[in-house]
């Protein structure tokens, strides 16, 4: 109603408002039983940042030995009419199936926004031998397989107003893929962005997107490859990535962002060596890839905890169940063993999607995966992803979504 309210009296106002009233009713009786249309902006926010999106596999490019591409289109015979946009840097959530127990993983995309406004997405997936889902996807995913994934979600973007205009990336295996997206994305809206991109390898044979990175190097941007176990004919710097060489081969590191991502073990190494080259937090960014691999070995966690058993007290909605967790899995884990898929997104305690109260009991959560609110820490809320069971628990999870 957009009626034109003119103030008169005291009284006067007063009899305007009753006549409100009516008039509401009038209105309400003279309305199209039709529902309205959606409002625009509320169709743009949900393409833009869909829950869930039902895709399907249209094509598999072996890039290694041990790593697969897989270009994804939307699958509209489920609803997904359109990708999503996303910000170079972002990743998938999907939800997997083994064996019956539904699971969520994190997979940077590696193609372009631009690529996904003509339609495609590609995630570039590592096998990791004797893992409990890349075997399965190397195994089961073919041409025509159909997949749900969240959104594009995740921080781990360039930020113009934050982050210098020159980035150093430094990465290792699998880690190449968001950095990959980053840096052709930069190229693509020529926003003046350099990068110098250093690549842990193990070997020439472990260089994923091995052809076209050399494309991007002819064409300017600064790529050196660092191998921990160099072929005899190889011909860059050897062993790992230190404070030293990361200060040679990008020319110092003076106004500079450092951007970080690969496999755990690498961050294990190169902490210290970020450490020497004496930046300000801010300008060093990290990709957080899911779960501890090894959390025995993360500082302060509990002796001896990593074997033992303990119960899961969850309530869920209406139901109260019990299941059995192990201290050297997160809590977020035992919780998918056990069927009960929570929500989850970065799997790493940063995004809080998993957030639950937890009632009583004893825990372990890694200070470098702590996102949680001073207030949330206060009044006993963690995040299931990043928190190991240190006795039994209770806890109330939110209704899955
Ligand atoms: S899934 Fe992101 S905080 Fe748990």
């Amino acid at each position: 109603m957009s009626e034109k309210i003119v103030v008169k009296s005291k009284l006067g106002d007063l009899l305007a408002f009753v006549g409100l009233i009516r008039l509401r009713r009038k209105k309400i009786k003279s309305a199209s039983p039709e529902r309205p249309k959606e409002e625009f902006l509320n169709t743009v926010v949900r393409e833009m940042h869909p829950d869930r999106m039902f895709l399907k596999i249209s094509e598999i490019v072996q890039e290694t030995n041990s790593t697969r591409t897989f270009v994804l289109v939307p699958d509209a015979g489920r609803g997904t009419e359109k990708l999503a946009t996303f910000r170079a840097g972002q990743y998938l959530n999907l939800r997997i199936d083994i064996d019956g127990t539904e699971v969520s993983r994190n997979y940077s995309l590696s193609s372009t926004p631009a690529e996904a406004a003509a339609g495609t997405y590609r995630i570039t997936v590592r096998l990791k031998e004797g893992g409990f889902v890349t075997p399965r996807i190397f195994e089961n995913w073919k041409t025509g397989t159909t997949l749900e994934s969240s959104g594009p979600v995740g921080n781990f973007v360039y930020e113009g107003l934050r982050d210098k205009r020159h980035v150093i990336a430094v990465v290792g295996g699998c880690g190449i893929t968001p950095i990959y997206s980053m840096v052709r994305d930069s190229l693509d809206r020529k926003d003046g962005v350099s990068f110098t991109v250093i690549y842990g390898v193990r070997n020439s044979d472990d260089i994923i997107f091995a052809d076209s990175l050399e494309e991007l190097s002819r064409n300017g941007v600064a790529i050196h490859y660092v191998a921990s176990e160099p072929d005899e004919n190889w011909k860059g710097p050897k062993g790992f990535i230190t404070a030293g060489l990361i200060r040679e081969l990008s020319g110092g590191v003076e106004d500079r962002s450092i951007f970080l991502c690969g496999p755990q073990a690498m961050y294990r190494f190169l902490d210290g060596e970020i450490g020497k080259l004496n930046l300000p937090r801010r300008l060093v960014r990290r990709e957080l890839f899911g779960e501890a691999d090894d959390p025995a070995g993360l500082d302060g966690f509990p002796a001896g905890n990593a074997s033992r058993t303990y119960t899961l007290k969850v309530h869920m909605a209406d139901e109260v169940l019990e299941v059995p967790a192990s201290g050297g899995e997160t809590v977020l884990v035992s919780l998918e063993r056990a069927g009960l898929a929570p929500p989850s997104r970065c799997r790493s305690g940063e995004c809080g999607w998993c957030r639950s109260k937890l009632i009583s009991g004893d825990v372990f959560v890694r200070k470098e995966n702590d996102g949680r609110r001073i207030a949330d820490r206060k009044f006993g809320w963690f995040h299931p992803c990043s928190t190991y069971p240190v006795s039994d628990l209770e806890m109330r999870l939110p209704r899955a979504r």
